[in-house]
């Protein structure tokens, strides 16, 4: 079967995986609106494309926080790769590598931060945090993130409680027992690990802003909020002094009913106005869709769900091919909108539909 975009790439993952695997990679919360807002959203958009501006040589490079890499689409924390494909996260690593750009890796990984780090030495890498009650063993695991080369901190702020995903609550998903969420191997009894491999309510749902302080005393690597959706949120994320701010909702897994994450992209980019780096998750699936949120003030785009069906298509190799997609998909719109290079794309390339 040809790949030719990303849906063929899910079409693949909803076959060939366990049914409760699928429903954990692509469930949202209760009703699932605001997982399925986020594509629709996009569709609302339309560009207002320039001609005759001579598109021979179009360059898709950007910058994130000081670091180069080669189109703005990174890729987004998620837990559990090893689901996907047996070598896990560092196939994940692997991939962003040879694509040169970024990947997010989540605290609930299958391998350790130590492991990723070895298997792509060259990578470029934030490392996502979950801050649980035992505050020593977040902090331990900074500092390990940060000796294992890791780049930024990802502070991920909206799961003070896991949101309410049905379809693992029926199938009651556990991680298969050859699995484990391998940061925290042998912190936890293995019996206690119930909820997603580790223990229920094992994160700390009293953090807020002041954590953001805490953090900066434990690292001087930047720190990136993820899970704002609003403009009194970014201000607020400024004035704690974080360096990016990712817009998500989680891919509609924690409130149901919030808005889709290009809808909030505006009023945080206007209240931002370039003095942090903002960022989006949620619902990319084309390279147009990376060009919308780019004229719309995104810097880079991340995926979710796209990079654990590449990774099950075929690993490292699958997940580079869904990347090559999405590069050559976004040259393409940057070509047939006429923007020669990222910096020539703005809010002027697009209109909202009046249907
Ligand atoms: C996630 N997401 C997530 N976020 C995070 O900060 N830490 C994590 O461990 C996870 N784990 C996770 C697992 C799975 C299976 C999914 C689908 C999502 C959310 C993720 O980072 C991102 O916000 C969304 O996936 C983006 O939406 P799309 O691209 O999946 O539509």
């Amino acid at each position: 079967m040809p790949m030719i975009c990303l849906s063929d790439f899910e079409a693949y993952a909803k076959k060939h995986l366990p049914k409760t695997t699928w429903e954990f990679f692509a469930g949202g919360a209760d009703e699932c609106c605001t997982r399925d807002d986020n594509l629709l959203a996009y569709k609302r958009i339309r560009f207002r494309p320039r001609m005759l501006r001579d598109m021979s040589v179009i360059d898709t490079r950007t910058i994130l926080l000081g670091t180069e890499i080669s189109f703005p689409v990174g890729i987004a924390p998620t837990g559990f790769h090893r689901l996907a494909w047996s070598d896990g996260e560092k196939s994940t690593a692997r991939a962003a590598e040879a694509m040169n750009t970024c990947y997010i890796t989540s605290t609930y990984s299958t391998c350790t931060v130590e492991e990723i780090a070895a298997a792509a030495p060259n990578g470029f890498r934030w490392f996502q945090l979950y801050i649980h009650r035992n505050r020593a063993l977040s902090e331990g695991l900074i500092r390990r993130a940060e000796a294992a080369g890791f780049q930024g901190l990802v502070l991920t702020a909206d799961l003070p409680y896991l949101g309410k995903r049905r379809d693992d609550i029926r199938n009651n998903f556990q991680l298969p027992p050859h699995m484990t969420v391998k940061n925290f191997e042998g912190v936890f009894e293995e019996e206690s690990c119930s909820e997603y491999g580790l223990p229920p309510n094992s994160i700390d749902p009293s953090i807020n802003w002041n954590d953001i302080y805490w953090l900066q005393s434990l690292t001087r690597l930047p720190i990136i909020v993820k899970g704002i959706l609003t403009k009194e949120d970014a201000d607020l994320a400024m004035r704690h002094g974080v360096q990016g701010i990712i817009v998500s909702n989680h891919g509609g897994r924690q409130l149901d009913g919030g808005p889709a994450t290009i809808d909030s992209l505006i009023e945080i980019v206007d209240t931002v106005q370039d003095r942090v780096e903002v960022y989006l998750d949620g619902g990319i699936r084309t390279g147009s869709d990376v060009l919308k949120a780019l004229a719309l003030g995104a810097k880079c785009i991340f995926i979710g769900r796209p990079a654990l069906w590449g990774l099950t298509y075929k690993g490292e190799e699958g997940l580079r091919e869904v990347l090559q997609i999405l590069h050559e998909e976004f040259h393409l719109s940057m070509a047939l909108t006429g923007c020669q290079n990222v910096s020539e794309i703005g809010r002027h390339l697009v209109q909202f539909s009046k249907l």
